[in-house]
């Protein structure tokens, strides 16, 4: 193709590997920083350097900046006013935030259908009919309106079947015109965000505002790179965009210039900590190629954050890239961080150290953060022990007011791009960088901002350059880039979205984050449990493992090879005695020449016993008060818990699963414990029943005998324990009987069941064949 890019020279490709190997500080991920959100807003809160009169002033300016965009909203109309109307409060707004992330990517018409009729049929777009006075709010609402009136009119027929609503809908419109209204009005609200579908397009788009002071850096849209040719594609958009940007810039210098902004995600499929080894140093190279090309033409690149547990990996990448001799008197190289981050002020100390030790300048923009849902729910469903970012609307603007001045202060090293929308957060930072306005620039995202920006953007006293970051590319690269806006002016804490809404008085919207955290004693959110709370006061979420935690990480890793050494060994467990028996080797799945255990099929003689043993144990068991029952399998979890890197190893040793999935595996096992142990307290414990005096009646659920719990080899200790644990907690004797693949992993947990005060009678292990278990078992 046009332009392809040239690889390294050998010897630069190597220096780029070797820099790529140097350490850089660890950010930890589970100090007390991290973990307790009350010292790392108390550091933060120390770092304002706002006093009372400073706060009024800012306060000031911004009530100013905020009166005039409220005065001025006609001349501005778009996505803004747009998102106000369709917030994420109203179900419009769900339903078209599902619409959105979903239906420019649904490849067939029928699916495309489905998916509309089930998100617009119940909305009421009616409502939203004229209420913002900008064409493109109506023009929106009318292509929805229509769709979502055909639709309510149809299902209003509540006798007729799914089809039969379909059937009527294409007669009345037809699908295809349907689907074509909806496509268009996404198309619509894509459009807002994008400034051009080819970098030559955007470059022209952006010929006007420049003459009046914006400066831009371009964006070629496209994230999360699945397959290297996807990753190739991004590297050579991003490539043959650096060639026609520094056409463009004509040798304006790289802050006069336009730039370019870098996902890392987009040019490396697999740009993740656990591929460290080789995603840095191949991640370094593309990099360097790129930041190469760009001080040729000395224009800024500017790497963008993207999610927490990348930090320290891109973090690598840029060290190296920033220390390599070929770029030595480029001063564009630079990168995003984030102040939702509790990490963001060590950040900006690594980089300070980097500077220093190689002489060089970056351009750092400051950002709140784009990923924030994404990341609490990452930590959530990963049971991680914290969160990497602030729960705190308020702790991240106070973050971000704190690292400004940190930047502002080292102008010496650092360019400072601040990167807002939020008038507050603007007037903070100039009243932070006084009576010096140089050496820094504001930022705004096209699309969003432009009211704001367009009262001090310029140049001369009291007016500030301001850069657009400009997405450059299609619809299907899109998506995610357009997902991450509509949550972010969605949310009803948004300043953007605040500053549309004259429900909010000025007022509210001048609060000082300072005093309100202070107000709120630095606490957390306290609508935002810790990872492990989400399951509120019934149970506790499994624990998971962040493997982008070195801390963490390495010392697991270590564990699970020392039990990956070793051999395990199961047979049958009956009334808690091993039976012996011709004992068969087990292999590794992915490796048949490694040895892993041995197992002793069950006979005929072990399957009677276990019959005759657990038939007898029933009615001890189904007696043993519910809580002693729950309070066993709870013991369980917590086992599965300690034992974590010897099941993680088991899982991997004899089930083939990845370590991701290992965990996964384990944390399935834990939660279904726990969550029948919960479950079973609240079913299984009696309960009076009203009758009349004199009458006692208590309704009481009882087990029904000796339960069988075949399990497959797929999920061999999610499955074989969910099985078991539900049968146990309902008062059941049980016979568990894994696959036979996976004996060694199930008499483990078998073990641990025991040790956790399952009576070793009420549980009987059996590692029986197919033919035994259908022969024996299953009859009886
Ligand atoms: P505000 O309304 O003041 O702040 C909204 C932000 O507050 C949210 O986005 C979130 O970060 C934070 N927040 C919201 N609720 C909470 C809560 N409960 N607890 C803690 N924090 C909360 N983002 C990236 O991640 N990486 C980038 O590389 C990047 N590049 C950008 C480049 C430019 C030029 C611009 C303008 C933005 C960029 N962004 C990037 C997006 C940026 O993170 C968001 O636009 C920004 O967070 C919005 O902040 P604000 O000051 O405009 O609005
Ligand atoms: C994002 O992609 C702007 O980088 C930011 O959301």
């Amino acid at each position: 193709m046009q332009n392809a890019v040239q690889p390294l020279p050998p010897s630069q490709k190597e220096t780029a590997a070797a820099l790529s190997a140097l350490p850089l500080p660890a950010l930890p991920l589970n100090d007390a920083y991290h973990l307790d959100e009350n010292i790392s807003v108390a550091e933060h809160l120390a770092l304002i350097p706002l006093d009372d009169a400073a706060t009024l002033r800012v306060k000031g300016k911004a009530r100013q900046l905020i009166q005039t965009v409220r005065d001025n909203r006609r001349r501005f109309g778009g996505i803004d006013r747009f998102l106000n109307e369709f917030g994420l409060s109203t179900r419009e707004g769900i339903a078209l935030m599902c619409l959105a992330e979903a239906l420019l990517r649904i490849p067939d018409s029928e699916t495309a259908d489905k998916m509309i009729r089930d998100k617009i049929g119940g909305a009421e777009w009616d409502k939203h009919l004229g209420k913002a006075d900008s064409l493109f709010v109506n023009a929106s609402t009318w292509a929805l309106m229509l769709t979502g009136k055909v639709i309510a009119d149809v299902e209003e027929e509540k006798s007729s079947s799914v089809s039969a609503i379909a059937g009527k809908l294409v007669s009345r419109m037809g699908e295809p015109v349907v689907r074509q209204a909806m496509l268009h009005a996404m198309k619509i609200m894509g459009q807002q965000f994008v400034m051009g579908r080819t970098i030559g397009e955007a470059l022209i788009r952006a010929e006007d505002a420049e003459k009046t002071g914006s400066r831009h850096s371009y964006d070629m849209l496209g994230e999360g790179a699945r397959t290297k040719a996807d990753a190739e594609r991004y590297f050579n958009a991003y490539d043959s965009a650096i060639h026609a940007i520094g056409k463009a810039a004509a040798g304006r210098g790289c802050i006069e210039s336009p730039g370019i902004s870098v996902k890392l995600s987009a040019i490396h499929p697999r740009y993740e900590y656990a591929k460290r080894e080789t995603c840095v140093p191949e991640l370094t190279e593309k990099l360097l190629q790129l930041a190469q090309k760009c001080a040729q033409y000395d224009i800024g690149l500017t790497v963008d954050a993207e999610e927490a547990h990348r930090l320290e990996i891109s973090l690598e990448i840029i060290g190296a890239v920033l220390r390599h001799p070929s770029l030595k008197n480029w001063k564009g190289f630079g990168l995003a961080i984030q102040a939702y981050q509790k990490r963001c002020t060590r950040v900006i100390d690594i980089l300070a150290a980097l500077c220093a030790e190689t002489g060089q300048r970056m351009m750092v923009r400051l950002v709140k953060g784009a990923y924030w849902d994404s990341e609490v729910k990452y930590a959530q469903v990963n049971g991680l022990p914290g969160y990497p970012v602030f729960t705190r609307k308020s702790a991240t603007d106070v973050s971000y007011i704190a690292n400004a001045a940190k930047l502002l202060a080292r102008r010496d090293v650092f360019y400072p791009m601040f990167a807002t929308h939020n008038a507050y957060t603007v007037a903070a930072i100039m009243e932070i960088a006084g009576a010096d306005q140089t050496g820094f620039e504001f930022q705004r995202l096209h699309g969003m901002g432009e009211p704001l920006y367009h009262q001090i953007v310029g140049r001369g006293e009291g007016k500030y350059p301001c850069r657009v970051y400009a997405p450059v590319g299609s619809h299907q690269d899109l998506l995610p880039y357009l997902v991450r806006r509509l949550l972010e002016n969605g949310a009803n804490t948004n300043f953007v979205n605040r500053l549309q809404n004259d429900a909010v008085p000025i007022d509210e919207m001048l609060q000082d984050p300072a005093a309100h955290l202070r107000a709120q004693a630095s606490k957390p959110h306290p609508k935002i449990a810790l990872p492990a709370d989400v399951f509120g006061a019934e149970r506790q979420n499994s624990k998971g493992i962040e493997f982008a935690n070195a801390a963490v990480s390495d010392k697991m890793l270590a564990d699970i090879a020392a039990h990956a050494a070793k051999t395990w060994t199961a047979t049958s467990i009956i009334g808690g005695d091993k039976r012996k028996g011709a004992a068969k080797d087990c292999f590794d799945p992915a490796d048949n020449a490694r040895k892993i255990g041995s197992v002793i099929f069950a006979s005929k003689e072990d399957c009677a016993l276990a019959l005759h043993g657990t038939h007898e144990a029933f009615t001890a068991w189904n007696a043993t008060p519910v809580d002693a029952r729950a309070d066993a399998l709870v013991r369980m979890a917590d086992l599965m818990e300690e034992n974590m890197a010897e099941l993680m190893a088991l899982c991997v040793r004899e089930a083939g699963k990845t370590l991701p999935d290992a965990i996964a595996e384990i944390r399935e096992a834990v939660d279904f414990c726990r969550y029948y142990a919960a479950e079973g307290r609240k079913h299984f414990t009696p309960t009076a029943l009203p009758g009349p005096t004199g009458e006692s009646n208590t309704l009481q659920m009882e087990g029904r005998g000796v339960f069988l719990c075949i399990s497959p080899w797929n999920f061999p200790l999610a499955i074989f324990i969910g099985q078991i644990s539900a049968a146990l907690m309902a008062g059941n004797t049980v016979i568990a009987k894994p696959a036979e693949q996976t004996c060694l992993i199930a008499a483990r947990a078998v073990e641990l069941l025991h040790q956790a005060g399952i009576p070793k009678n009420a549980l009987c292990f059996l590692p029986a064949s197919g033919e035994m278990t259908g022969q024996y078992l299953v009859p009886d």
